[in-house]
């Protein structure tokens, strides 16, 4: 039996998601895959820090943060601050989950560097440590034997990354085309119920996909990180947000679902990127989608990427109504590849 010690480092909807799977896959790791674990430490931004060397109750945990009281109350160590938590906590497993800093990673990117120097094994489903430091702190990784995953920086719990890494050994990427952006997916689909976009963006709020400041959807940034992350590990073209072509849906009118939807056809915010000998164009705009193409059925939040390889001329994947739950999955994953591995 292999036991392993994790710390969670915020503890937002992701964070949470992932206690509560662990907690109900914990039977199943012990009967499938001889893995037994305890979480030694959780920190947030706000809400306090613990650690304890014997195992957290997970279910206090939540519940101390779902009725809005600080961790710290679960715990005697003295801890400073974020850092000073990934030095002392010990965990084999840090699983970093703090928000996504779209202009430079961090400090996504420090609190990785920090943990996989103390030897543990980093798992991140924020997007801005894989753009900005994806070949550095693979490296950092291997030197020290140890694993940096990160497969629910784009389509949450769907395989993209290990699918490459695992199934198509030998393949060579040439182009892929997806819907990766849940919140403007969903916002053009209810437009075409005949909603505004303001309706429409305000179901997305309420349905806690948007943010209150919806604009990172809106304008393309979250769907241009995804682009660059794709672009950077499954190309080998390091890539970064502002260097993707990047029009947002702010300009797509009523009436313009409208007309498209008497022609049969729909409005999709389409993520794309292209090799071009030694360089890739890339490209996150609206795009009129029609009935043969692999986008056009994807409704609501669900979201889709083509594949266009050297060996497979088109290959998809489509994940149905991604959230938290589906996030944690993916972070799940990363975990058991990186300690069976
Ligand atoms: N939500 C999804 O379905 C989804 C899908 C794919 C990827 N992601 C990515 O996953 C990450 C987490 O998303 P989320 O939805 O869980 O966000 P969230 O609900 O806003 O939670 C973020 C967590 O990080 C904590 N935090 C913030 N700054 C911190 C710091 N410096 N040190 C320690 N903890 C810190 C926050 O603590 P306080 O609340 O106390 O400030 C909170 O616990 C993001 O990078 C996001 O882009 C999310």
């Amino acid at each position: 039996m292999a036991h392993f010690k994790l710390a969670f480092l915020g503890f937002g909807n992701v964070g949470q998601a992932l206690a509560a799977l662990l907690m109900r896959k914990r039977g199943e790791l012990k009967e499938r895959y001889n893995i037994t674990y305890t979480v030694v430490g959780i920190a947030t931004g706000r809400h306090g820090r613990i650690i304890n060397p014997v195992g957290i109750d997970l279910t206090g945990a939540l519940e101390l943060v779902r009725t809005g009281h600080s961790l710290s109350l679960m715990t005697n160590t003295l801890m400073f601050n974020t850092v000073d938590f990934i030095h002392k906590c010990g965990a084999d497993v840090l699983f970093e989950n703090t928000p996504v800093n779209h202009q430079s990673g961090q400090p996504a990117i420090e609190h990785i560097q920090i943990a996989l120097e103390h030897g543990m094994h980093a798992i991140t489903a924020n997007k801005g440590a894989v753009v900005y430091a994806y070949k550095e702190l693979t490296e950092l990784a291997r030197s020290k034997g140890r694993k940096f995953l990160f497969e629910s920086t784009v389509m949450d719990g769907a395989p993209i990354f290990s699918l490459f890494r695992f199934a198509l050994p030998g393949a060579r990427l040439a182009s892929f085309r997806g819907i990766l952006n849940s919140t403007t997916n969903l916002i053009l689909t209810r437009m075409e119920s005949g909603e505004t976009f303001q309706d429409a963006v305000r179901f997305a709020q309420k349905a806690g996909l948007a943010e209150t400041d919806p604009s990172a959807d809106i304008d393309g940034w979250d769907a241009a990180i995804k682009v660059a992350a794709l672009v950077t590990v499954l190309m080998g073209v390091p890539l970064k947000p502002p260097q993707v072509e990047r029009n947002g849906i702010r300009a797509i009118t009523e009436e313009m679902v409208k007309n498209a939807k008497a022609e049969g056809k729909r409005w999709k915010l389409v993520c794309s990127a292209e090799r071009d000998r030694d360089t890739v164009r890339s490209r996150v705009a609206p795009e009129l989608v029609s009935p043969g193409s692999p986008l056009f059925g994807v409704e609501g939040s669900s979201s889709v990427v083509e594949f266009k390889t050297d060996v497979l001329s088109s290959l998809s994947i489509v994940e149905g109504n991604p959230g938290p739950e589906t996030t944690a999955y993916g972070l799940l994953a990363d975990f058991l590849n990186a300690v069976r591995s």
